[in-house]
């Protein structure tokens, strides 16, 4: 997650793939990335436009989007780069069919209540007292921004972190322990969409899936708040994505019984799988396509998926 977001001059994506481009009827869209600078233009053969590129947000693992300034206001490209394409396409639900000048075409204005909100998921310590503080915030999420007194850019961390001993006014370690599982889930939730921010927002379908919060805590095996299926039994905050499905096992099996047929127990309160006893997560956890992100995202409402059923919301 430290590097969530970075000035788009030391973008590591933008310096490996100088030459970037898209194209939607008459509009022709490229990212040009030289030593100090990436362009951003679009023409539509008469008439065109540039900027240079400020912030680029998203490691790449998935997209990277771009925002640049004009004066004081913010913009967002109207253009996204995805790693599934290795180039360029629509902003994810920012897409146009038909745009109403090359401005529309362009860039989307952001305003600073939004930019507030962008800042506060992908930066550390941009949101001074509720005003934006561009020149000393810290690129990426880093400790800080989950550990640190300055965590001031998410409402329901805040009023978690005031919770946390902070001897000798030192940077306050937060321990999930400290946390019952709902809370240890909203923790991570603040940024990662929880149950309300992803019924506020209206998201639908398969498009939840990029809400783990929201889609985990709709699992049976969650049942009321389990601190063994908090988002931390799976994922070490400090570490890269574990890719290798045997490693999850340990989680599903701390509540699962291994030997079919075996009754469940108050220590063991899940039935044991009739089906395999490894690699749990490669059955039970999809992998679904997100349109809009050109990619895929591993849906954490663990359950037997039947071939061919509608996803359940
Ligand atoms: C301050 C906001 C914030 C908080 C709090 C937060 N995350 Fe994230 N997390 C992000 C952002 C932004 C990304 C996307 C990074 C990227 O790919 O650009 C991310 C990415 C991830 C990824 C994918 C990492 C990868 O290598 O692709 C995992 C897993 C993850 N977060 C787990 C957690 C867990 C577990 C918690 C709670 C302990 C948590 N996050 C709390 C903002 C946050
Ligand atoms: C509520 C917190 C939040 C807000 C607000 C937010 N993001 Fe994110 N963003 C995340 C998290 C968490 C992820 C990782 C999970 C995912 O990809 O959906 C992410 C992922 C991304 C990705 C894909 C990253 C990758 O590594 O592939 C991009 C690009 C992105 N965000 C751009 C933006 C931009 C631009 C804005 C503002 C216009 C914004 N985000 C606002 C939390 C947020
Ligand atoms: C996305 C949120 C997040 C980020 C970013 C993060 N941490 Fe953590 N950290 C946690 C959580 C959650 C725990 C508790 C883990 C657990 O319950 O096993 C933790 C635990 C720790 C602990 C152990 C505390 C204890 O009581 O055992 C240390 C030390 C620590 N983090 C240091 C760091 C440092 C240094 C960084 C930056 C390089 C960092 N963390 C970044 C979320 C985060
Ligand atoms: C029972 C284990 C488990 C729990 C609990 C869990 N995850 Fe995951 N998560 C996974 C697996 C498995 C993957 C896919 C890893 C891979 O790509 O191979 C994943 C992937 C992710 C990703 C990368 C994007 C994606 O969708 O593939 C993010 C972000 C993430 N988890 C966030 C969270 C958050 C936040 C929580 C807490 C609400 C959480 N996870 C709880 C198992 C878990
Ligand atoms: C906190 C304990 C706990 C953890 C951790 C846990 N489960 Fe469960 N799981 C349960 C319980 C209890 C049930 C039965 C719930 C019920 O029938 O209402 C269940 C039910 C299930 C079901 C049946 C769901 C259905 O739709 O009928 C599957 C499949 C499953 N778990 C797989 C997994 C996998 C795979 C993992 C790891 C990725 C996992 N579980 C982690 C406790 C847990
Ligand atoms: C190859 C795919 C696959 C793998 C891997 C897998 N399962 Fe299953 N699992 C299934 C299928 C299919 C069913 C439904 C079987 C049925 O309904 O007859 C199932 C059923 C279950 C159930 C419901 C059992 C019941 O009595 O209601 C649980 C719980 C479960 N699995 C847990 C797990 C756990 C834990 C693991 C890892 C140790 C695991 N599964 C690995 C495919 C798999």
């Amino acid at each position: 997650m430290g590097m969530s977001a970075v000035p788009a001059s030391s973008s590591p994506l933008l310096h490996s793939q100088p030459h970037l481009s898209f194209s939607l009827k008459q509009y022709k869209y490229r990212i040009d990335t030289e030593e100090a600078a990436s362009h951003y233009s679009i023409t539509d053969g008469g008439h065109s436009r540039s900027f240079d590129l400020t912030w680029a947000f998203g490691t790449g693992r998935v997209g990277q989007s771009y925002l640049f300034k004009s004066g004081a206001e913010f913009y967002e490209a109207r253009v996204t780069y995805f790693e599934s394409l290795k180039n360029l396409d629509f902003t994810p639900s920012r897409a146009l069919d038909s745009p109403k000048d090359l401005e529309e075409a362009m860039y989307r204005p952001v305003g600073g209540a939004e930019i507030l909100r962008c800042f506060g998921c992908h930066t550390t310590a941009s949101n001074i007292e509720g005003s934006f503080d561009e020149e000393h915030l810290i690129p990426g999420v880093t400790c800080e921004a989950c550990h640190g007194p300055g965590s001031q850019h998410v409402a329901a961390m805040n009023s978690l972190a005031t919770d946390l001993p902070n001897p000798g006014g030192e940077v306050a370690i937060f321990n999930s322990a400290h946390l019952d599982p709902v809370d240890a889930v909203e923790f991570c939730g603040a940024c990662h969409g929880a149950w309300w921010d992803v019924r506020l927002a209206g998201v639908k379908g398969v498009s939840t899936a990029r809400s783990a919060p929201y889609r985990l805590v709709t699992s049976k095996c969650w049942g009321n708040g389990e601190a063994r299926l908090v988002c931390t039994a799976c994922h070490d905050p400090h570490k890269p994505l574990q890719t290798d499905p045997a490693a999850y096992d340990r989680t599903c099996l701390s509540c699962h019984g291994t030997a079919g047929g075996l009754k469940t127990t108050t220590a063991h309160p899940g039935p044991a799988c009739p089906v395999a006893s490894r690699n749990c997560t490669t059955c039970h956890m999809q992998k679904v396509y997100v349109p809009e992100m050109h990619d895929t995202f591993t849906d954490h409402r663990i359950r037997i998926v039947k071939a061919g059923a509608p996803f359940p919301e």
